[in-house]
């Protein structure tokens, strides 16, 4: 990794042109209009280098993968109106952050840029820290001393968690917990959409317990894995995981995985249809693409849903819409760029979810904890799919 300190952007002495810079705007709009270009005046009257403060942040300086990571210092963020500054204690690294140093990430601007999507750390107001320990997402910045949050998206972190469990909170927690909103499976409902069983026509006879609901988690040892499985085991679904790894199956059923599946041993969806009688599944949660959404669609029940929610095999998802008409099936897209910026969506799932950590239902699965000068180790074992849980970077403190 380079560790050469470049000046501070804005920091060049005597250039006298302006500057464009991409910038995030958070309008809920679709991601192409988020990027705007803003002018940042360079003229050396307007700018005093020496008194800019610098803050050592994770650059992504090209979009040639890996070796395109480097420490800098960098001027520390100015804050927008309604912002707050955090002082970042550790961040929570994303498949997302992996993506964006190949070929960039939709509705995040070109290199260079501060990696990071995630982080937890300590709310600053002026110079002095309010004390309050927050936990925030946001689209790039999360990997530097500091960054600048909106406070929709910024959350009070539980009392009992460490800092690196806080990291690996919101991206993993939210995603899972909407793939089940979006299956029809929790207590807030779902727009436009029936519950899961009265979309099935099994609704309950007065008195007759149902059978629990079933869930196809793929990548179910990772971040958002394991998450699914936490959530799943208090909504009470009986769930049936993939991974490459034994170990890593036994760690996760652990955390309440019924039925783990070895996809390197076993054909997952052979192993689905064995396992449920040939019923298939409710909902599967799909992130590998490629041929994965079809053959995952091919394990569900009647009326059952497939929530798409990521390609890791870098494919695009394949899928002839005809195979839905057979069990009037549906694919519901999942993005949390997208959803972060509807309200009405996250303050009710961040209620359900603070109510859950506030039983201590939720303790977020940190797999490893690099320092940030090793940040490279942590995106290879995130890239190779080597990580446990979440991987997370120790910022400061
Ligand atoms: N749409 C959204 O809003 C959203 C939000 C968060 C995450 N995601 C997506 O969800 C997926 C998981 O994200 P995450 O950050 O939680 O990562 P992760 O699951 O912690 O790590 C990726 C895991 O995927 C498995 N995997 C299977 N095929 C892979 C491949 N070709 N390359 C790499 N890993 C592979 C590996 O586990 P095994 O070897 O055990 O299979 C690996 O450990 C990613 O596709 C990500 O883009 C989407």
């Amino acid at each position: 990794m380079n560790l050469r300190p470049v000046p501070a952007p804005g920091g060049v002495a005597g250039r006298t042109s302006v500057n464009l810079r991409q910038e995030y705007i958070p309008d809920g709009k679709w991601p192409a209009k988020k990027l705007r270009l803003v002018p940042v005046s360079l003229r050396p009257e307007l700018v005093r280098p020496a008194r800019l403060a610098c803050m050592k942040a994770l650059m992504i300086t090209s979009p040639s993968g890996l070796d395109a990571l480097t420490i800098q210092d960098t001027a520390e963020p100015t804050l927008k109106p309604g912002q707050t500054l955090v002082r970042v204690a550790a961040g929570g690294l994303n498949f997302a952050d992996v993506m964006t140093t190949h070929d960039g990430y939709p509705g995040t601007p070109a290199p260079p840029l501060i990696a990071g999507r995630e982080f937890a750390g300590t709310e600053q107001s002026g110079k002095e820290s309010s004390g309050r320990r927050v936990m925030g997402y946001i689209q790039w910045g999360a990997f530097a001393e500091k960054v600048a949050a909106y406070p929709n998206l910024l959350w009070t972190v539980p009392d009992h968690w460490t800092d690196e469990q806080a990291a690996a909170f919101p991206v993993n927690y939210f995603t899972a917990y909407l793939a089940y909103w979006q299956a029809g499976m929790t207590s807030q409902p779902m727009w436009g959409q029936p519950p899961l069983r009265q979309a099935q026509g099994r609704l309950s006879a007065v008195g007759r317990r149902e059978a629990p609901h079933r869930v196809l988690i793929h990548a179910v040892a990772g971040g958002v894995g394991t998450a699914a499985v936490q959530i799943g085991h208090i909504l009470g679904v009986e769930m049936f995981g993939t991974s490459s790894s034994e170990e890593k199956l036994a760690r996760v059923k652990e955390l309440g995985l019924q039925h783990g599946i070895n996809y390197k041993q076993h054909d997952y969806e052979e192993a689905v249809k064995d396992l449920t009688h040939g019923e298939g599944v409710d909902a599967a949660f799909e992130m590998l693409g490629g041929e994965h959404t079809a053959k995952s669609l091919r394990c569900l029940r009647d009326f059952g849903r497939v929530i798409q929610y990521g390609s890791a095999t870098g494919k695009p998802p394949q899928l002839d819409v005809r195979a839905l008409y057979a069990k009037s099936a549906s694919i519901q897209g999942l993005w949390l760029t997208y959803i972060s910026q509807k309200r009405e969506i996250i303050e009710p799932a961040w209620n359900q979810l603070s109510e859950w950590i506030a039983q201590r239902k939720l303790t977020p699965v940190v797999g490893q904890v690099f320092p940030l000068e090793r940040a490279v180790e942590a995106y290879k074992l995130l890239q190779e799919g080597k990580n446990y849980g979440k991987v997370v970077l120790k910022i400061s403190g």
